[in-house]
């Protein structure tokens, strides 16, 4: 909701900066005071304007990305985990194949980056544990085996050091 809000404040934001550049682009050009070697600047400035624009609202329009991380299938199951430094918290280390599992994660003191691997060390999905904070990662786990979830945010020390597995079966 907050999120949704804050989109439409950034987009209106650079619509209105848009709006002003093209603006000042149109008045040097119509004011004949603009000397032979900048005509040219401004046709390619406003092409690379347009350009940008339509960049922008091409690649722009999947997010926000949490809709793709979360999905919209209901999980089947529900784990929370906390963030220490430096270990993984997890309340549940058993995982369903090949159904969305929901993971609900904060931290206790510094951001930690949760994140986890499956075979050939291809990660299946990540998102930040913060203090405060309550974050939510759905993961659909392909194949029975072992998944290693590793941290991705430095955060001291041991950063290196926390890693839990968790078992898909
Ligand atoms: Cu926790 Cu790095």
């Amino acid at each position: 909701m907050v999120q949704d809000i804050a989109w439409f404040v950034s987009l209106g934001l650079m619509g209105l900066v848009a709006i002003v550049f093209a603006g000042v682009c149109l008045g040097a050009g119509t004011q004949g005071r603009v000397e032979r070697p900048y005509r040219g600047r401004a046709w390619l400035f406003s092409a690379l304007l347009l350009g940008g624009l339509v960049v922008a609202f091409a690649t722009l329009t999947p997010w926000p990305h949490e809709v793709h991380a979360t999905g919209h299938a209901k999980p089947v199951k529900t784990i929370h985990v906390v963030g220490h430094q430096w270990r993984w918290e997890l309340s549940a280390t058993e995982v369903p194949v090949g159904q969305p599992v929901e993971f609900v994660l904060t931290a206790a003191d510094v951001n930690h980056g949760f994140a986890v691997y499956g075979s050939k060390d291809r990660m299946l999905g990540q998102v930040q544990a913060m203090p405060g904070f309550s974050n939510r990662l759905v993961l659909t786990f392909p194949a029975p085996g072992t998944y290693e979830v590793l941290c991705l945010e430095y955060c001291g020390i041991a950063h290196h050091a926390m890693v839990a597995t968790l078992t898909a079966r």
